[in-house]
């Protein structure tokens, strides 16, 4: 495929085979990544992976918080103020997740949440179907690997703009072996569960997930959010 027809033909991928990925095709997609540029060639960032029986630990982790929260996030003031006092589920994350985008991103933003849950069938007032695509979120889409990538707590914008590189490359090389990805900002609202099962370095914070493996047949996995038109002025 040329690099037009393989950018292009990428989506995000929200339900996988639970088939295994093989050693040697996680290490291609690794070492493709690897030469990624970066500022100074420093490669501010920490990828952590996991699969199999740490994969499930850190699932059933993720899994309880996202019980504990959704209902008080979703409910009214007074489950609201539930979850400020007990704290049950509260974000542990290193950066927020939760919040409101500048006005004219947040059009983009709500205009794609609405796509895919039409998409999905899930109407305005489907709270459960809506909880369901969330938690979805946290399983990790039935992915046989997930990767956490962190960046260095000292580097701000430019480690996360080098991360954003490296990510890119870890989806495209995928793509290109046949697999799917989908980035996901939603695995960064807790920390804990990964730091629970897998020695992450102090000075590092985690920026995004990923869910990695082959794509099932599930009609999700078409979904064509498209692009706003962009102007590129010639
Ligand atoms: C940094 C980042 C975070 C994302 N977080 C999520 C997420 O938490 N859950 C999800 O389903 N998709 C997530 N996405 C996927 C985007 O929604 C998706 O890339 C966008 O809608 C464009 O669709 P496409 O990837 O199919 O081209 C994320 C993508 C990026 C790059």
């Amino acid at each position: 495929m040329d690099f037009s027809s393989l950018n292009k033909s990428r989506r995000s991928i929200r339900d996988f085979k639970p088939n295994q990925v093989p050693e040697s095709v996680l290490k291609q997609i690794l070492e493709d990544a690897l030469w990624s540029p970066s500022w100074s060639n420093t490669h501010p960032y920490y990828l952590a992976i996991a699969q199999g029986d740490t994969l499930e630990l850190i699932k059933n982790d993720y899994l309880k918080l996202f019980d504990q929260a959704w209902p008080l996030m979703n409910g009214n003031w007074l489950k609201k103020l539930q979850l400020l006092i007990f704290r049950k589920g509260w974000p542990d994350g290193d950066f927020r997740t939760i919040f409101k985008y500048p006005h004219t991103l947040q059009k983009r933003r709500v205009k794609t949440g609405k796509a895919l849950y039409e998409f999905l069938g899930i109407t305005r007032d489907d709270k459960e179907g809506k909880e369901k695509a969330w938690r979805q979120n946290f399983e990790f889409f039935g992915a046989p690997v997930a990767m956490f990538l962190f960046v260095h707590k000292d580097l701000k914008a430019y480690a996360a703009l080098d991360a954003g590189i490296f990510l890119q490359t870890i989806m495209l090389s995928a793509h290109c072996l046949g697999l799917g990805t989908c980035a996901q900002g939603a695995l960064a609202t807790w920390a804990s569960p990964v730091r629970n099962h897998l020695e992450i370095p102090k000075d590092f914070k985690l920026i995004v997930g990923l869910s990695l493996g082959y794509p099932s047949d599930n009609p999700v996995n078409t979904f064509n959010v498209g692009r706003d038109d962009l102007d590129l002025g010639f």
